[in-house]
């Protein structure tokens, strides 16, 4: 007999937890940082497109595989089909989750130190280089990061074990939202600064002929990371949705949600960028070297960058709850093993993995590949390849594989509502979403093969 599962107690919960899931340091701190070294606006509308196309109609499979099996990924692929080659997306799920918690919470060790700093005033009167500098000396450094990085997988780990409604519906609802008034404060402050202009040419002036290969292999990445797509998070959560909850307008308000968050996200920080005379490609420490400058410049500067360092943190913290979720529902669902020791254990393993990330950005930044460090592997390789890998799969299974009656059904909610755009929904993922993904993932590998032979 199945236990009892748990399940989001309000509309709204379990919007904000999906929200939650998305919106993090992908928004805030990655998206800005990619756009910058993709050069802007060009990559940002391509990225657009892959959310609009490919994202949503993902994100509707995923719900609709989770809803309907009510079980972790892997188990809700053996509930749907006797054959066992859709496992395989549910252990790549897992490995993918494995990955990007661990690099997650290297960037969330960076977030708690400027928390810290914030509270201590730590960025007032400090130049450009001086806040470059501050950021390149900690993230080198070797014992700091690890601590934090040790107290925020502690924390995941201990609302993860305290189960939906309790742990994860509770925090995310009433935060979020504080988060994007928070922003569109700091936007208002940013686009009125002098040279800030740049910065908003940057964003939305598009140069086509600044893109590459990388830039839509990272566009497409990014679309997947950012709507926490690919592995199962949404089938996770889709399993604790209830009877009534309209998938296809929860999925658009996510989206839509998280893709406003990450464009405020950029217009707070390229006119800063811009105006001081920085770098937009100046990588993963962007938003840390850049932001601080601007709560010199607001009103209560003080307090709103604590506030904003705060919510930061919470915002990370409800994605990486999410990105255990999947590993500790699959390990607790399918190896009988209890929820708070399949909690404990993971969140060991993947602290040790996490702190080889941040090292990797000192004492272990030798270790590269092509000139990736530890850090930018477990990113490329998650992002890149295991997340749009995972999405063609449940795009081709709610396309080709799973029985039309059970997406009807799911998508109308048992004939309680009206879902017009079956059609649509269909093309997107029985051709176009899986084509596209091929057709990115193939010229990537194409890519690094040519460059390895040009290597010799
Ligand atoms: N979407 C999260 C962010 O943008 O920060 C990160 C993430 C969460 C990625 C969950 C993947 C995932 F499954």
């Amino acid at each position: 007999m199945q236990k009892q599962r748990d399940s989001f107690s309000s509309k709204f919960g379990i919007i904000a937890a999906a929200a939650g899931s998305a919106i993090g340091l992908g928004n805030i701190w990655k998206f800005p940082y990619i756009a910058g070294e993709n050069g802007g606006s060009a990559f940002i509308i391509i990225y657009l497109i892959f959310i609009v196309l490919i994202g949503v109609p993902v994100m509707m499979s995923e719900f609709i595989i989770g809803r309907k099996a009510k079980q972790n990924v892997f188990g809700a692929f053996r509930q749907l089909t006797s054959h066992g080659f859709w496992k395989i997306i549910g252990i790549m799920g897992v490995l993918a989750a494995f990955l990007i918690l661990s690099f997650y919470g290297t960037v969330a060790s960076w977030t708690i130190e400027y928390l810290v700093l914030a509270f201590k005033d730590g960025f007032s009167g400090k130049s450009s280089d001086e806040l470059t500098f501050m950021f390149e000396s900690f993230s080198q450094s070797t014992f700091k990061p690890i601590v934090w990085q040790v107290l925020f997988m502690a924390l995941t780990a201990y609302i993860v074990i305290g189960g939906i409604k309790k742990g994860i519906e509770k925090y995310t609802k009433i935060l979020m939202p504080l988060l994007v008034v928070i922003i569109i404060y700091l936007d208002i402050t940013a686009i009125t600064l002098k040279g800030g202009m740049g910065g908003i040419r940057f964003l939305f002036y598009p140069d086509f002929s600044v893109l590459t290969h990388q830039s839509i292999i990272d566009a497409l990445g990014h679309a997947f990371f950012t709507l926490s797509l690919g592995m199962g998070v949404l089938i996770t959560y889709g399993s604790y949705f209830k009877k009534d909850t309209n998938i296809t307008s929860t999925s658009i308000s996510v989206a839509g949600a998280d893709t406003i968050i990450a464009l405020l996200a950029g217009l707070a920080i390229f006119p800063v960028v811009f105006a001081f005379g920085a770098e937009p490609g100046k990588g993963a420490g962007l938003v840390f070297m850049t932001l601080p400058k601007i709560f010199e410049l607001i009103p209560g500067g003080y307090i709103f960058s604590i506030l904003f360092f705060l919510l930061l943190s919470v915002a990370a913290l409800t994605s990486s709850i999410s990105i255990l979720e999947v590993i500790v529902a699959y390990i607790s669902e399918e190896k009988n093993i209890s929820r708070k020791k399949a909690t404990i254990i993971t969140a060991i393993l993947i602290t040790l993995t996490g702190i080889v990330c941040t090292l990797s950005f000192g004492p272990l930044n030798h270790i590269q590949l092509r000139g990736f460090t530890i850090f930018d592997i477990f990113d490329k390789l998650a992002s890149n390849i295991l997340l749009p890998l995972g999405g063609m799969f449940i795009s081709i299974f709610i396309g080709w594989k799973l029985k039309k009656q059970i997406i009807t059904d799911e998508l109308g909610n048992y004939g309680t509502l009206r879902f017009k755009f079956l059609k649509v929904f269909m093309f997107l993922v029985r051709y176009l979403a899986p084509i596209a993904i091929l057709i990115v993932l193939v010229q990537g590998i194409w890519q690094i093969i040519m460059e390895m032979i040009i290597a010799g």
